[in-house]
């Protein structure tokens, strides 16, 4: 259903959900942006100009970086992030890349005991016997194992998700983003909402063709929802030196257009924890770490070759998708984890592209538990009415297919279980007999 908007003369043209007519919204969005930048005194090759720049001269450090051996992504210790004793310079490396490897985030025996969990849950519940295949692919071969596992309740998952090691690293991220402007306490970086989101286990031996560099945080409605032009503000009104992808101002209360790739949480950092040892040439994560390349990837499709109607290959349903094509300079910063070890986990900024790399015959598991940074803010709590829910039944999150085979399992994590970060993340009282 289209719902515009009267337009004011500071205002875009805005859709809170998708628009009937994607080809004639694309068109209107793109010249009233263009109109705004224009009114600010500057072509939008000139913004452009601004920002390729910009994220030129991060590309340029980070294959120097390369050329020299050094470690591309920011690696910090735990301890120093528990003791308090960060580096300015590791936090300085940590604002340019936006992207992380905290080591020994967990014990390596902790992490391969909650792999051994996990198995003996989804066997003893018989779920090998019973997947059913891919919610979310047609062919998908009924009867094989899949990689990604739909389980969302296991005991190790929910220990993980509410232990405190997970909230001080949780805390730590949330912290690198300004999230208090204008009298508006965007979120709270203190608390986190528990975002619940399945596992991974790809096991030795395998072919995996990987997966196409994208992003995370939304496709059509990042230039067509009031909350993210508010969000991206200075991209869209020619002052596109004042834009701070760590500034969470109206990015935690807005809608997302709906579909089967959509994310309803707000996460400053997405994130997993590695349950596996896994070598940095074993079809892992890669990501491009420049978090401003957002600007790039939103004034593109703006320049005059790209059709009217057209936004660079973005559309609504699908992921947001990024390319040689249209995105070569960023495509060139794509760079790799380092060896992780079970227990390591590894965050991105929640705008960052990100790509996973294609292995033939892997060597050793590749197994982590997804587990991002999801702050306490009005979208998290919203959803995590939902959460709870599907907590209490055992089904899946409503943002993933509903395919709910934990519902019967017994074994499941049980309320009784939750401590007080669990209790707090899941928007429940505090627990008065404890
Ligand atoms: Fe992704």
């Amino acid at each position: 259903m289209t719902m515009t908007t009267t337009r004011s003369e500071t205002e875009l043209p805005h859709w809170e959900s998708i628009p009937d007519d994607l080809p004639a919204a694309i068109r209107a969005v793109k010249t009233a942006i263009r109109g705004q930048i224009a009114a600010s005194g500057r072509s939008v090759q000139e913004v452009f100009a601004v920002v390729e720049a910009r994220v030129r001269a991060r590309v340029e450090e980070i294959a120097s970086d390369r050329a020299a051996g050094r470690e591309v992504w920011p690696v910090i210790d735990y301890a120093d992030i528990a003791a308090g004793c960060v580096t300015p310079t590791q936090l300085h490396h940590l604002r340019r890349r936006g992207c992380l490897v905290v080591r020994g985030h967990f014990p390596h025996e902790q992490a391969r005991a909650w792999d051994a969990g996990i198995m003996e849950y989804v066997e003893g519940n018989h779920f090998f016997e019973r997947y059913a295949g891919p919610a979310d692919d047609f062919f998908g071969s009924v009867g094989s194992k899949p990689e990604i596992y739909p389980v969302y309740w296991s005991p190790a998952q929910m220990q993980a998700r509410q232990s405190d090691r997970m909230a001080t690293v949780q805390a730590f991220l949330n912290a690198r983003w300004s999230h208090s402007s204008d009298g508006v306490q965007w979120f709270d970086p203190e608390r986190d909402s528990l975002y619940p989101d399945r596992i991974r286990r790809r096991p030795p031996g395998v072919d995996s063709g990987g997966l196409g560099a994208h992003c995370d945080p939304g496709n059509l409605d990042l230039w067509m929802t009031r909350a993210y032009q508010q969000a991206f503000r200075h991209l869209f009104d020619g002052t596109v030196e004042a834009y701070d992808p760590w500034d969470a101002a109206h990015r935690t209360a807005g809608p997302q257009y709906p579909g089967t790739t959509m994310c309803s949480a707000f996460r400053t950092f997405q994130g997993w924890t590695a349950l596996s040892d896994m070598d940095h040439d074993q079809g892992v994560l890669h990501t491009v770490p420049v978090p401003e390349a957002m600007a790039y990837l939103l004034l593109r499709p703006l320049l005059p070759d790209v059709p009217d109607d057209e936004m660079c290959g973005v559309t609504t349903n699908s992921t947001f998708p990024v390319n040689e094509r249209w995105h070569p300079l960023l495509m060139q910063a794509l760079s790799g984890i380092p060896d992780v070890r079970a227990g390591d986990s590894v965050w991105w900024h929640c705008d960052m592209v990100h790509s996973v790399a294609p292995v033939t015959d892997q060597q050793g598991w590749g197994n982590v538990m997804y587990i991002p940074a999801a702050p306490w803010c009005p979208r998290n709590e919203t959803y995590a009415a939902s959460v709870r829910d599907a907590f209490h039944s055992g089904s899946s999150p409503s943002d993933f297919p509903a395919e709910d085979y934990e519902c019967s399992w017994p074994d499941r994590f049980a309320e009784a279980d939750l401590n007080a970060v669990g209790r707090s993340g899941l928007g429940l009282p505090p627990d008065t007999l404890t």
